[in-house]
Formats: C-alpha cells, structure tokens, sequence
C-alpha cells in the first residue's frame, strides 16, 4: 500500500486513434451491438451516447480487460489437463454422459457439467489471470483485517497469494479440480474476479466463454502432448495477466467409444 499518485485523471495518448478506428470501420452501428450500445442507438440503455473520451474508456476497459484474462486462462486449462490426462477423460466422459456423442456445451448446460465447471474454477484459483486485480483508491479512512488504511492509499489486492494460502487451501500449489466438488471447499477465498463493488463486470461473460470453449475443445478432441513427455511448464512469471508459457499442443480428433 501507498500514497502516490499513479497518473489518476491524466490525459491517455493516442485516445482519439482508439476511437477513430472502429467508428471508421462501422459508422453507424446497429443498437443491438456493444459498440451501437455505447453510441447510444439502444433507447433501453440508460444514459445515452458516450462522448469520444469515454468510449475510448469503454472500449479499452473491454479489449484490455475481455481478451487477454480470457484466452490465458484458456491456455493455463489446457496445460494443465496435459499433465492430468486422467482428469481430461473425466471431463469428456462428463460430456458425454450429458451431451451424448455430438450436442454441444452451451451456457445452460453449466449446472450438469459440475466437473467441467470444477477444471475450469480450478484454474481460475492456480493461475488467476489478473493475480494482482486491479489498485484501488480509499476514498476515505478504513482498515482491512484490522489495519489501519488512510484515505487515498493505493490498495492492490494480492488474489494470487490468496489462491495459494496453506491455511486455507489443501496442497494449494497442485492442479485438483476435485476438490472444488467436495463438501466444504473454500469458496469464499477463491477471488479471481476480485470481489465488492468494483469486481469485474465480465465475469459472467468470461464464465461462459470459458465453459463453452473448453466444453467443446474437450467433447472433440484429446490433448496430448506434440511427443510423449513434453508437456507445458507451468511456472509464472510476474505480469499483468499471468500468461502461460508458450507450449505446443497435438489437438486429436476422438471418437466416442462404441457401445
Ligand atoms: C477469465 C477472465 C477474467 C478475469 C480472471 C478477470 C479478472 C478481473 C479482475 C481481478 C478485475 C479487478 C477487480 C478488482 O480490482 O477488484 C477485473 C476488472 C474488470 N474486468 Fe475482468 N476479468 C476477466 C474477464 C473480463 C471480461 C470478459 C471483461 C469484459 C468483456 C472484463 C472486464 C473488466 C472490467 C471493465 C473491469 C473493471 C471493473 C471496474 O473497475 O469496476 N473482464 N477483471
């Protein structure tokens, strides 16, 4: 925690080319579109039309913060259902107990995929994309956890060690999507879209992304790695988003098995 001013309220270069861009590739967009929303071409959104600065805002909130978080946590998965091959056939027997050979995972089927649901939220607790969130500002004076916070500290939440605290969490550096299925695992502690008022607005967004992809990678095909034994590195590097290293992957059609 500090006090400093991080350039809260400064002017961003290259604010207008953001903007330019889309606006120039799709000058009136429908209403039913994120972009013709923000313009203001929706008359059930509150509000209406942003100005240039703030759909600068919007549409780096949403680039930045919907893309990269997303697609690491996709690669993490992927990873480390290599090293777990055990778990991935899990997975796709899951899916196709539910689905049966062909259908595939959409939104509504989150609730009859528990395992699935639990590989991905394990994930999201081993490597949180964004492992420090995103710093605050205390507006006024406060204390978490009993110390004391004056107003105008910088706060940055620390979801990583939060993830992988052993007082809370059992053999908390290993990849266990079960124990996300067990009586009493420790929900309140898993924060990867940080928590309160500011938490991300996409998460229901990133949620069903990550289901649906990972559903239907998982239902067509078996991850194996490129050749026996050369699977992913799994260690981190301090970043923004915590990127998985890059690896190769051999992506192999299956078929299900015959009755
Ligand atoms: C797996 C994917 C994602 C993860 C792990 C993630 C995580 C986070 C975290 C930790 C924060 C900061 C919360 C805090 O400081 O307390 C955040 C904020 C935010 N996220 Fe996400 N995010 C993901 C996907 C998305 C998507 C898909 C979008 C939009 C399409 C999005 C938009 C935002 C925005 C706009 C904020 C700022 C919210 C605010 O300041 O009020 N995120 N996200």
């Amino acid at each position: 925690m500090g006090t400093r001013d991080w350039g809260r309220g400064k002017p961003v270069r290259g604010r207008g080319e953001v903007t330019r861009v889309p606006l120039q590739a799709c000058a009136s967009p429908p209403g039913d579109t994120v972009l013709g929303a923000l313009l203001g071409g929706d008359p059930s959104v509150r509000g209406g039309a942003l100005g240039p600065d703030r759909l600068h805002m919007a549409l780096v909130d949403l680039f930045i913060g919907g893309t990269e978080t997303t697609a690491a946590a996709l690669a993490w998965a992927v990873a480390f259902l290599l090293h777990r091959p055990e778990v991935q056939e899990r997975v796709r027997a899951e899916l196709r107990q539910e689905l049966g050979p062909t259908g595939t995972p959409q939104v509504g089927d989150m609730g009859r995929l528990p395992l699935l649901r639990a590989t991905i939220t394990e994930t999201l607790r081993l490597r949180p994309p964004a492992p420090l969130a995103l710093p605050h500002c205390t507006r006024r004076h406060t204390s978490v956890g009993g110390v004391p916070v004056p107003a105008g500290s910088i706060v940055i939440p620390n979801l990583f060690a939060a993830h992988h605290d052993p007082e809370t969490w059992h053999r908390p550096d290993e990849f266990l999507p079960e124990r996300f299925l067990e009586p009493g695992a420790p929900w309140r502690a898993l924060v990867p879209f940080g928590c309160g008022a500011r938490s991300c607005l996409g998460e229901a967004l990133a949620r069903a992304e990550l289901f649906v992809f990972l559903g239907h990678i998982l239902h067509h095909f078996r991850l194996e790695p490129p050749v026996p034994g050369a699977l992913p590195k799994l260690g981190v590097t301090a970043g923004t988003v915590l990127r998985c290293p890059p690896f190769c992957v051999r992506l192999v059609p299956c078929q299900p098995p015959t009755p």
